[in-house]
């Protein structure tokens, strides 16, 4: 089967997450968040301090949609979206054998059915070859306030100033690293979201994929 492939790349809190899930339900698309893999390998070293890849046994399931992690039989989904583990997935997407340990699988779960995937290097390293990239990006006061306000009703401790500051850090690191550096590839649609609601820039994405794949849709 002919399957094809969605590139959504952008910076943390742009909102990629939120708005994929959804249009990828209107489509009928899966949604693979390949953050979540980093953020596996991150709680792996936030719990035990060590980035021990072998013993590593990262599986993926989709459960009416959703994409559950799992390290061994342990299900981790809630787990990985602990703001500390931000840091360390962060820090371990840097290393250039936690990419190549993750390239292939994210490839493979592309391939199997029409997907949306979201990422920092999807449409530059993963997906070359994607049929629509787009790079999701808002200003880093705009992102924290995103933040804010979803920690802050898990209960979160972080005040919003933490927050910024903590992006903008991950900004830094992810975009100056040397391995797949999130940058928006040349022939990715730019979508600044700031100021956009949530249905607003859903509905821009939504039509954007409907308009470039018409014969798939
Ligand atoms: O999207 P996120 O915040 O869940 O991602 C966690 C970290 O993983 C983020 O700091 C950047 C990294 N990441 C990456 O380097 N490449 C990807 N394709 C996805 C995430």
């Amino acid at each position: 089967m002919q399957v094809c492939s969605v590139a959504i790349d952008g910076p943390s809190g742009a909102g990629k997450s939120t708005i994929s899930r959804t249009v990828s339900k209107r489509l009928g698309f899966v949604y693979i968040d390949t953050g979540a893999l980093y953020r596996v390998i991150g709680l792996r070293v936030v719990e035990t301090g060590l980035m021990d890849l072998d013993t590593l046994k990262l599986s993926i399931e989709f459960t009416n949609g959703e994409q559950r992690m799992f390290d061994g039989t342990r299900d981790v989904t809630e787990a990985i979206r602990r703001h500390e583990v931000s840091k360390a997935a962060s820090d371990c997407s840097a290393l250039p054998e936690v990419r190549a340990f993750l390239l292939q699988l994210q490839r493979d779960l592309a391939g199997k059915n029409n997907a949306l995937m979201d990422g920092r290097d999807i449409g530059t390293v993963v997906l070359p070859n994607a049929d629509l990239k787009i790079f999701l990006t808002a200003t880093p006061e705009c992102r924290a306030q995103r933040r804010f306000e979803e920690l802050s009703q898990k209960g979160g401790v972080f005040t919003y100033e933490q927050i910024l500051s903590d992006i903008k850090q991950r900004d830094f690191n992810d975009s100056t690293r040397k391995e797949a550096p999130l940058k928006r590839a040349p022939d990715a649609v730019l979508l600044d979201t700031t100021g956009n609601t949530f249905d607003e820039s859903a509905s821009l994405v939504e039509a954007l994929i409907r308009e470039r794949l018409t014969d798939v849709l």
